[in-house]
């Protein structure tokens, strides 16, 4: 049983205290939960403890654990950032949980249906706040699209398309050639690793859950001899179908891709995309102008909100600093977040179906209700 979550508000002046677990991605959570009035990132923590004391210095940060069951300890902490690698995400959200600590996990939620459910089996039980970190629900160029579909404008959703392209060889460059992403025992997978930002943002626009997966994995292997890319194909509640690529194999810039297309009218994004705080194209059709030759490109800020300044983007724009608010906000006032722990159990079991079809050769595999 947990301590309770609001005990260490108490030594933080009245702020939410944060621990960062994983200062890789970690340090771009551990800067938005600074740049913010409500939080104070209280210890940082990783197995790398030179690289602990070196973030922990740069940051102004007091505390560095040099183990994670010690940060756990910490009555100064609220709230855990699980920042460490794929695999290990499930079971550092859940120690947070046991320990009384919410969670701010990153992508994906956890690797198995198992450790999803019992992540929230611990919410529920402890009244604890858990979120994962799909920052890209709040990509500036994202935010009008989710609010047009969702009040029905382009009419009855039928069909949609997410993709994640990143090259692997730029994820992994000057970075150790046994990393944990291109490890034999530990490889970043596509569809949990990337891909819960094609999933679960894709499920986002369309405002549906999966119940059916089937994929393949592109046969041909990286340099490192893991799988590269796969190809997923959903099937929604209601009858809506769905496509999802993910690959680190094209030889191509990065590249998030979203198209959603229904009764009334369609919308596409240009998939030459040009960084965080670049301008992007959507591409948007109507039955209002339909017989036009073209669709009507309206060009915005990628993944920055130009109402923050723009001194405080970080690596992905502003999109960690407004998940971040938005989950110290759903912390004080008790609500659901964005991406609870059900909510990111959907999207999270939808991939890990469709790479067990993709793993047997294809065919159908149900995907879990998370209720
Ligand atoms: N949301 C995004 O856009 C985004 C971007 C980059 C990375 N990520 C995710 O963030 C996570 C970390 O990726 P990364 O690129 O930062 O990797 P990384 O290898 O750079 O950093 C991971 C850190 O975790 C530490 N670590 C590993 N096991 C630990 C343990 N048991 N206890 C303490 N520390 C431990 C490592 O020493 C390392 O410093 C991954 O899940 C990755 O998919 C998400």
């Amino acid at each position: 049983m947990g301590r309770s979550h609001f005990a260490a508000r108490a030594v933080n002046n009245g702020k939410i205290g944060v621990g960062v677990l994983g200062l890789g991605q970690g340090r771009s959570h551990l800067r938005a939960f600074q740049l913010l009035d409500g939080s104070t990132v209280a210890a940082v923590c990783d197995q790398d403890t030179v690289l602990a004391g070196r973030v922990a210095q740069e940051h102004g940060i007091e505390k560095r654990h040099p183990a994670y069951e010690a940060m756990l300890e910490d009555p100064a902490i609220d709230l855990v950032v699980v920042a460490t690698p794929d695999h290990l995400h499930g079971q550092h959200a859940i120690m947070a949980l046991e320990a009384g600590k919410h969670v701010l996990s990153e992508i994906p939620m956890a690797i198995t249906l198992d450790e999803c459910r019992r992540i929230i089996e611990l919410t529920d039980r402890h009244g604890l706040k858990y979120h994962m970190g799909n920052q890209v629900r709040y990509a500036f160029c994202l935010r009008d699209v989710q609010q047009m579909i969702r009040t029905g404008d382009l009419g009855e959703i039928f069909y949609g398309e997410g993709e994640y392209l990143h090259t692997m060889d730029e994820i992994v460059a000057n970075r150790r050639s046994d990393h944990w992403r291109v490890h034999p025992h530990t490889p970043q997978t596509t569809l949990l690793g990337g891909g819960p930002h094609a999933v679960d943002t894709l499920r986002w626009l369309m405002n549906v859950d999966f119940v059916e997966a089937q994929a393949y994995h592109a046969e041909q292997q990286s340099r490192w001899q893991t799988t590269h890319t796969t190809v997923a194909i959903f099937k929604a509640a209601g009858g809506a179908v769905a496509k999802v690529t993910v690959s680190y194999g094209m030889v191509r810039p990065y590249c998030l891709y979203y198209s959603v297309y229904g009764s009334a009218g369609s919308f596409e994004r240009t998939r030459d995309q040009g960084g965080a705080v670049e301008d992007t194209i959507n591409y948007h059709y109507h039955d209002r102008i339909a017989g036009a030759r073209r669709m009507a490109p309206v060009t915005l800020p990628n993944w920055s909100n130009p109402a923050i300044q723009r001194q405080h983007a970080l690596g992905h724009g502003t999109m960690e600093i407004e998940q971040a608010q938005h989950f110290l906000r759903a912390i004080v006032t008790d609500e659901e977040p964005a991406i609870g722990p059900r909510e990111a159990a959907r999207s999270v079991a939808a991939g890990i179906c469709a790479l067990q079809s993709a793993d047997q050769g294809g065919g159908p595999v149900a995907i879990p209700t998370f209720d």
